[in-house]
Formats: C-alpha cells, structure tokens, sequence
C-alpha cells in the first residue's frame, strides 16, 4: 500500500504562482477526480507533480510513501512509481511505440542502471531489457489491453489520433506498472469507442496496489470510471472534495456556479 500526500504546495512558472495551497492525498486503490474550469491549473499539477523542470515549488511538499519527492528529477520520480499521461502528447518521429516502451520500461526496471547491462558487454541494447522478454510481454499486453499489435513499429505519437495516442497511453502504464497515474484529460476529443477503450484499460488497471488521478473538464469519462472521490479544482486550489455526487452537481450546475462559488486567492507580494 503506497500513499501520495501533496501538503499546502505552491508552485508556478518564474514568479508566476499557479498552485495556490494544494492538499491532496492519493493512496493505493483509490481514483481520484480532479474537476474544474480550463485554466484552473490541473494540468499544472500533473507536471509539478511529475517533475516537469518547467516549473518551480514555492512552497509545500509532495511525499512518496513519506518521503519528499522534490529533489527528485522528473525520470527518478518515474522510477519510483509516477506515471503522467500528458493532456497533449508529443509526437516522436523516428523512434518506434515499441523501442519508446523498451527503453522506458528498462529504466523503470533497473536495466539501465547496469553498466553493462545484464549481458556480454559492448553490445548494443545490452542495457535494455532482453529484446525476446521484451517483445513477450509487449505482445501479451498489446492483446490484453485491445491495442492493434501494428501500433508496435508505428513512430510514437506520429500521426495519431486522439483515440491512438490515448490507447498507446494505456499500453504504456500496462507495462511501467506505476504505483500512482495521473491522466490529464484522458476524454477530452475522444469517440465513444476510444472513450470504451481508455476506461476499459482505466478499470483493468485500478487494483488495490495502484492509484489514479484522473484529471478532466468533463464529467464524461466518470460515467465509465467510478471515482471513490471527486475534488473540484478552481483557481489553482482545491475548493471542495466529495464523492461521486460531486461530479453529478457540478454536471448539473456547470463551472458557472464555480466561479460564482469561491474565490480565486489572490498573491500579494510583500
Ligand atoms: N509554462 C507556463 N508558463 C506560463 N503560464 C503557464 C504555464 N503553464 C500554465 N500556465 C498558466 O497557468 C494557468 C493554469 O494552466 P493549466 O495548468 O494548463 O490549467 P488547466 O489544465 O486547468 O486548464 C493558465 O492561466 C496558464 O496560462
Ligand atoms: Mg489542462
């Protein structure tokens, strides 16, 4: 059981504050909705989070299991088990789907952390999970998960469609098993067939030793995914977590009733 506490965190871009005093706890087992107007800041926690070098943490802490994540650069904080599915995937020319999860799932692993990797040495790819282990797997999930096995030698990314590049973002948490996910706006642009297949792969996914953050606008998706709670993100702050009726207000309501709610904090320089 692994648990992901985010205390009073303040971060931006320069002097630019965005997160404005997040609490946020995610543990195994749990989905968690983040859901609020665009611009609120929720794809901005998925990158501090992350560690994406873009941003920078004011104040406030993000722990792992106890232990503060800050330090950590963005590839470590993947090795320890956090997965971020962008809201806007870049598209990678030139490296295929399947040397991108090879070389992604063996620095989650510790392959690349071998010198030499587990083989003879100075062969290329000897610090890379073996090509055979690799391929087995890859194949089994592919099915396991309704991935065409085509999408294998396809250059990430390049020329997908919205329902592609979110399926090649189910295939990849099946392979890097990380303890916590967050996905941005995993619905947005989506026909309902690839809608079926992110949530089915979401579903499959969620057992007791994972969590989920799903971060959307829309309450879309959470008619296929059922959250155990639902936070409303405004204004770089959580302004109020419930359970699934919270979703269902906010459907109701819209973001209008949002914004005429709470406050946005303003940030007085001293
Ligand atoms: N890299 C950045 N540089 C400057 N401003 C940014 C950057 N990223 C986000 N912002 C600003 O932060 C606010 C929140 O953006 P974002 O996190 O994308 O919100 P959301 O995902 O909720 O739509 C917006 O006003 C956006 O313009
Ligand atoms: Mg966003």
């Amino acid at each position: 059981m692994s648990i992901l506490e985010i205390r009073n965190l303040h971060a931006g871009v320069e002097d630019t504050e965005i997160l404005k005093g997040v609490d946020l706890t995610l543990r195994s087992g749990e989905i968690h909705a983040l859901m609020g107007p665009n611009g609120s800041g929720k794809s901005t926690l998925g990158y501090v989070i992350a560690g994406h070098p873009h941003y920078d943490v004011y104040e406030g802490d993000i722990l792992l299991d106890g232990e503060s994540i800050l330090d950590m650069e963005a590839d470590e904080r993947t090795k320890a088990g956090i997965f971020l599915a962008f809201q806007y995937p870049v598209a990678v020319p030139g490296v295929s789907v399947a040397n991108f999860l090879r070389t992604a799932v063996s620095n989650v692993r510790g392959y690349t952390d071998q010198e030499n990797g587990s083989q003879r040495s100075g062969v290329i790819g000897s610090n890379l999970m073996p090509m055979r282990d690799f391929r087995r797997e890859l194949n089994a999930k592919m099915k396991e998960f309704n991935v065409d096995p085509s999408f294998a030698r396809r250059y990430l990314n390049d020329g997908f469609s919205g329902g592609e590049k979110k399926r090649t973002e189910v295939l990849q948490m099946a392979m890097l098993e990380p303890k916590f996910a967050i996905l941005d706006e995993s619905d947005s642009g989506l026909d309902i067939d690839a809608l079926r297949v992110v949530s089915d792969g979401i579903n499959k996914l969620a057992t007791e030793d994972r969590g989920f953050l799903l971060v959307t606008h829309y309450q879309r998706i959470l008619n296929y995914v059922t959250p155990d709670y639902v936070s409303i993100f405004y204004g770089g702050r959580i302004v109020q977590t419930g359970g699934p009726e919270v979703a269902a207000m906010l459907e109701e309501k819209g973001y209008g009733w949002v914004e005429s709610e709470f406050e946005v904090v303003e940030v007085v320089e001293a």
